[in-house]
C-alpha cells in the first residue's frame, strides 16, 4: 500500500517538476539563445568557416540581365512629340565576383579584399544576341552638348564637328557596344584637343574583369551584426563617403553572401558602388525560397522620394536645392558629368509624370522592385534582385540644332536586374538547420506535453485509489499477493 501511493505521488511530483522545467526553459529562452549564440559563432569571417568560404566565393550563380529601350519614333521626338520605346532583352551575363587579395587586420576584426567582377554572356538565358542593334539616346553627344551649352564659340565648333561626323541626338549601336564600349567619333575628335577625354564610351566600359578598389569589411568577431559590413572603401570610412559625395553607399552589407541574423523591425543596408547612394530596405512579408522560410525586404518608397516628401533626402538634390521629381537620382557627379539619372525600372514608384512622358513604360511591382529575401534564423541571403534603370536627361539646347524641338525629358536607356538565388545544395543545408532548430526550440513544449500526460495519469491513479472505498477491500488481497 505504501509503495503504491509512493509511486502515485512520485508521478505527480515528476509531472510538476517537468512542468516547471519546461516553463523555465520557455521563459528563459534557453534553447533559442543557445541556438543563436551557436549561429553567431558560425557567421564570422574566419579562415576556414563556411561563412568565409561563401563570402570569398559565393556558390550560387549571380546573373546580370540588361533590358534596352529601342526608340521607335526618333524623327517625331525631334519635333517635340512623345517618345515611344520598345523594351528588348534580357541580355543575360553570368557574373563572377570572387574576393581576391584577402588579408586579415586588427586582430581579425577586419578583412580587406578586392572584388573584381567578370561578365560572361549567357546566350541560353538571353532573348537576342550581343549583336542586336538598339536605337537610343546618344549619351556622349548629350554629355558634350550639356557641358558646352553655355560656350557660344565652342558650341558652334562642336556643333559643326557633330554635323561632319553625322552625329545626332540618337544613335544605333549593338548591345555589345553600348555596354562594353565603342569608339565615339565626337569623343575621338575632342580627345585630340583634350587628351583627358576618353575617346570610348560604354555603360559598363572597362568594368569587365576589373575591381572597383579595395574594400575593408568587418569580420563580425566584435559584433555579429557587423558581419561582412563594409567598413571602408578605397581608404575612407563609410561615413566619410556620405559627407564628401553621394557617389557611394553607406552602412553596406555584401550581397550574395551571409547576413546578420535578421529581425522584422531591422533596416537592411545594401552596398553598391554603382548605385550612387545609400539604400535601405524594410521588411515587407514572409516568403519561401526553395522550401526555406524567408523575410522579404524591399526599399520603401521614401528611399527614392524627393526632398519635399522626405526631407532626409535633401542631400541628394544636386546641386543643392535642385531637386528632381520623386523616384529619380541625379548621379551626374559620379559619371564624369554625363547627365545620367537613375530610377527604378519603368519609373516604378516614381512620380507618375515620368512614366507618362514616355510611351512604352509599364511599371509593375513584381518585375521592377528591388527585393532581398533573407532567412531570419541564420541571416543567410536566399534570393535578391537589384533593379535599376539608367536614364539620360534630355532638353532642347538652342545652340545645338541637333536637339531640334525635343521636350525636356528623363529618357530611359536601359535597366538591369542583378539577381541571385541560393543553390539547391546550400538551400538544403539551411533547410536542415531550420528543421533542427524547430526541433530544439520545441523541446520545452514536448516536455510540457509529457508533464501534462503524466499529470493526467497521476489524477487517474488518485481517483482510482480514493473513490471506490467499498470495492477496495475486495481488491486488497489480490494486490497483496502480487
Ligand atoms: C587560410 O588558410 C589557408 C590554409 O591554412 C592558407 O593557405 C591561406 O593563406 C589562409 N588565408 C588567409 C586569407 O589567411
Ligand atoms: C589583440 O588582442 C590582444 C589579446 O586579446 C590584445 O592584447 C591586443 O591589444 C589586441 N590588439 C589590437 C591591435 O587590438
Ligand atoms: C570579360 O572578360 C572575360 C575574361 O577576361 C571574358 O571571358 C569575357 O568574355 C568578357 N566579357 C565581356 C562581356 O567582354
Ligand atoms: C531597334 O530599332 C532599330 C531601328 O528601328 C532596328 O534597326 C533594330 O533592329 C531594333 N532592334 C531590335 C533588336 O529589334
Ligand atoms: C550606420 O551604422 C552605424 C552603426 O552601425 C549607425 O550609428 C549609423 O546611424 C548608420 N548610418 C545610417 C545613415 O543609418
Ligand atoms: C545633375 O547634377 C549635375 C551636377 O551637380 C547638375 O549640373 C545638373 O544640372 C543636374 N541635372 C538635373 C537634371 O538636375
Ligand atoms: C517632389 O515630388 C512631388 C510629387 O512627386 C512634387 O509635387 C514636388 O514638386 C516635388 N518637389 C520638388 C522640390 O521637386
Ligand atoms: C530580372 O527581372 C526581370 C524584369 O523584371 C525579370 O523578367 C527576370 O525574370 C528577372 N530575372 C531573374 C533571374 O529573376
Amino acid at each position: 500500500m505504501f509503495l503504491k501511493s509512493c509511486c502515485v505521488y512520485s508521478t505527480g511530483v515528476l509531472s510538476i517538476v517537468l512542468l516547471i522545467v519546461a516553463i523555465a526553459l520557455v521563459v528563459l529562452q534557453v534553447f533559442p539563445n543557445a541556438l543563436h549564440s551557436r549561429i553567431k559563432e558560425e557567421i564570422v569571417l574566419r579562415n576556414g568557416t563556411d561563412a568565409f568560404e561563401a563570402w570569398k566565393n559565393p556558390p550560387p550563380p549571380v546573373y546580370m540581365q540588361f533590358y534596352f529601350f529601342n526608340v521607335t519614333n526618333p524623327a517625331e521626338v525631334l519635333i517635340g512629340e512623345q517618345p515611344a520605346v520598345l523594351e528588348l532583352g534580357p541580355y543575360t551575363y553570368r557574373e563572377y565576383r570572387p574576393m581576391e587579395q584577402v588579408s586579415f587586420h586588427d586582430n581579425d576584426t577586419k578583412v580587406s579584399a578586392v572584388n573584381p567582377r567578370t561578365y560572361v554572356f549567357e546566350p541560353h538565358m538571353s532573348k537576342g544576341t550581343e549583336d542586336d542593334l538598339i536605337r537610343t539616346v546618344n549619351i556622349p553627344v548629350v554629355t558634350v552638348m550639356e557641358r558646352f551649352k553655355e560656350h557660344s564659340t565652342l558650341s558652334a565648333i562642336i556643333s559643326a564637328l557633330m554635323k561632319s561626323e553625322n552625329e545626332g541626338l540618337f544613335t544605333t549601336r549593338t548591345v555589345r557596344e553600348l555596354l562594353w564600349g565603342y569608339d565615339d567619333a565626337l569623343l575621338s575628335a575632342l580627345h585630340k584637343f583634350a587628351p583627358e577625354v576618353d575617346s570610348s564610351f560604354g555603360l559598363f566600359y572597362k568594368m569587365n574583369a576589373t575591381d572597383d578598389g579595395e574594400y575593408l569589411f568587418f569580420t563580425g568577431t566584435e559584433n555579429y551584426k557587423d558581419f561582412s559590413k563594409v567598413a571602408e572603401w578605397r581608404g575612407s570610412s563609410s561615413l566619410e563617403w556620405w559627407s564628401t559625395d553621394n557617389c557611394n553607399m553607406i552602412n553596406g552589407t555584401n550581397a550574395a553572401s551571409f547576413h546578420p541574423i535578421i529581425e522584422k523591425h531591422e533596416l537592411l543596408y545594401i552596398f553598391s558602388s554603382d548605385l550612387c547612394r545609400s539604400l535601405y530596405a524594410l521588411f515587407e512579408k514572409e516568403v519561401n525560397v526553395l522550401g526555406v522560410p524567408a523575410y522579404r525586404f524591399v526599399p520603401p518608397r521614401e528611399v527614392f522620394a524627393n526632398a519635399t516628401e522626405n526631407p532626409a533626402n535633401e542631400g541628394f538634390c544636386v546641386p543643392a536645392g535642385n531637386c528632381l521629381g520623386s523616384g529619380l537620382l541625379n548621379v551626374s557627379l559620379c559619371k564624369q558629368g554625363a547627365p545620367i539619372i537613375l530610377s527604378p525600372p519603368h519609373f516604378y514608384q516614381a512620380d507618375e509624370k515620368f512614366a507618362n512622358d514616355i510611351f512604352g513604360m509599364n511599371p509593375e511591382k513584381e518585375h521592377h522592385e528591388t527585393a532581398i529575401d533573407i532567412n531570419p534564423l541564420t541571416g543567410i541571403l536566399l534570393r535578391a534582385a537589384k533593379r535599376i534603370q539608367v536614364n539620360v536627361f534630355v532638353e532642347k539646347i538652342p545652340v545645338f540644332s541637333q536637339t531640334g524641338d525635343v521636350r525636356t525629358l528623363v529618357f530611359p536607356v536601359m535597366y538591369l536586374n542583378e539577381s541571385v538565388v541560393i543553390d539547391e545544395e546550400s538551400a538544403k543545408k539551411v533547410r536542415d538547420v531550420v528543421t533542427k532548430a524547430n526541433v530544439i526550440i520545441n523541446i520545452p513544449f514536448l516536455l510540457m506535453g509529457a508533464a501534462i500526460i503524466i499529470g493526467l495519469v497521476f489524477i487517474a491513479l488518485m481517483c482510482r485509489q480514493k473513490i471506490p472505498e467499498s470495492t477496495s477491500a475486495e481488491q486488497q488481497p489480490l494486490l497483496k499477493s502480487s
